[in-house]
């Protein structure tokens, strides 16, 4: 699929839930928030059904998001129905790593290819004070439950955050000798805590000026987020996401599915196409999408003060 602006459309970002076991400060408010109920919720039957929709129209990579998915009841089936998809080449989770331990091979049994683990700082008490009461120790076993059962490569997201911790960025570095890729992304302002994030958002650039040495690793997936680098030829990565220094819009190749069926064309787009009206009521799906996918935005807007109503964990990152 191709939007007005000859896009190719190829990459299905699903968030399976908004309900997560941390509540990040950039991400989801104290209080406040409501459950759901369970019919506003897509089932997973439902899930399936659009994942395949859209796989018949091209797309060849979906993630599973949140919240956190691993939170979700019967992701395991959900996973291992997509992995059979015909047309689907890369199939991966971002989660917030504490669930791993328990969750690892049974998603690697199931057909899962990777994860991206979020992860800002390796602190015990920063830990518990940028999720709320959050362990450290569940994110790190974690990690290792993915590496042991070759859920690979592992990605590791670290949102930069002003006072809290661009002094761990060095720290960081470490996890590529393990042939792990750290990101650094830079805060996004979403939802409640806008003003909050545009307090504390650093430039990326503070990695280039604090780590001397890195090199430029050649752009595999011209779509990707990140513009990656090597340090001492460590297998590991380091990659940079600038979505505000740096927009990468111009080379966006994906669509966002919220876990209420709503479909989001751009993360910063309050716009919404009500997918599970659609699809509860019968109609063509796929006529729907492809006239959906036209109307995605050049690109996002957020220097002019755009205001995400939503919250990130409400759109999945
Ligand atoms: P890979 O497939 O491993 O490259 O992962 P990914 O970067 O597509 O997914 P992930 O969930 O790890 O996202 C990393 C960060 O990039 C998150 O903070 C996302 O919000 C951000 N991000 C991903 N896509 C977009 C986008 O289209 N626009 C903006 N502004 N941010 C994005
Ligand atoms: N700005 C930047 N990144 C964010 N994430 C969540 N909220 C924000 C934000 N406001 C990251 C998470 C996760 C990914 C899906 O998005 O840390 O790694
Ligand atoms: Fe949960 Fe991820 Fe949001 Fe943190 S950023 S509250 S881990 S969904």
């Amino acid at each position: 699929m191709r939007d007005s602006f000859g896009r190719m459309i190829n990459y299905l970002r699903i968030s399976v839930t908004d309900l997560c076991n941390l509540r990040c400060m950039y991400c989801m408010p104290q209080k406040g928030i409501c459950k759901l109920k369970h019919k506003n919720i897509l089932r997973i039957e439902e899930i399936k059904e659009i994942a395949k929709t859209f796989v018949a129209l091209g797309v060849n990579k979906i993630r599973l998001t949140g919240g956190e998915p691993l939170a979700r009841r019967g992701m395991i089936s959900l996973i291992k129905d997509l992995a059979n998809l015909d047309g689907l080449k890369d199939l991966a989770i971002t989660t917030n790593g504490t669930l791993l331990k328990k969750f690892a091979k049974d998603l690697k049994n199931a057909g899962l290819k990777r994860v991206n683990i979020s992860l800002d700082t390796l602190n015990d008490d920063k830990y518990s004070f940028i999720t709320r009461g959050g362990k450290l120790k569940d994110v790190l076993e974690g990690i290792q439950a993915a590496k042991r059962v070759g859920l690979s490569p592992i990605k590791i997201n670290v949102v930069l955050i002003k006072g809290f911790n661009e002094d761990e960025i060095e720290d960081f570095l470490k996890f590529t000798e393990d042939g792990i890729d750290v990101r650094f992304i830079e805060l996004m302002p979403v939802g409640e805590a806008s003003n909050w994030a545009l307090e504390r958002f650093i430039s990326n650039e503070i990695v280039l000026n604090k780590v001397k040495d890195l090199v430029k690793v050649e752009n595999i997936n011209p779509s990707s987020p990140a513009v990656y680098y090597r340090l001492n030829n460590n297998k590991g990565r380091i990659g940079l996401i600038n979505p505000i220094s740096c927009k990468f819009c111009n080379n966006c190749n994906k669509v966002r599915l919220t876990s209420t069926g709503s479909l989001k064309l751009c993360l910063h787009s309050n716009r919404e196409i009500d997918l599970k009206g659609h699809l509860r009521k019968g109609s063509n799906l796929k006529n729907i999408i492809i006239k959906a996918i036209k109307e995605k935005p050049e690109s996002h807007y957020l220097e002019d003060g755009t205001y995400i109503e939503k919250n990130m964990f409400q759109i999945g990152g």
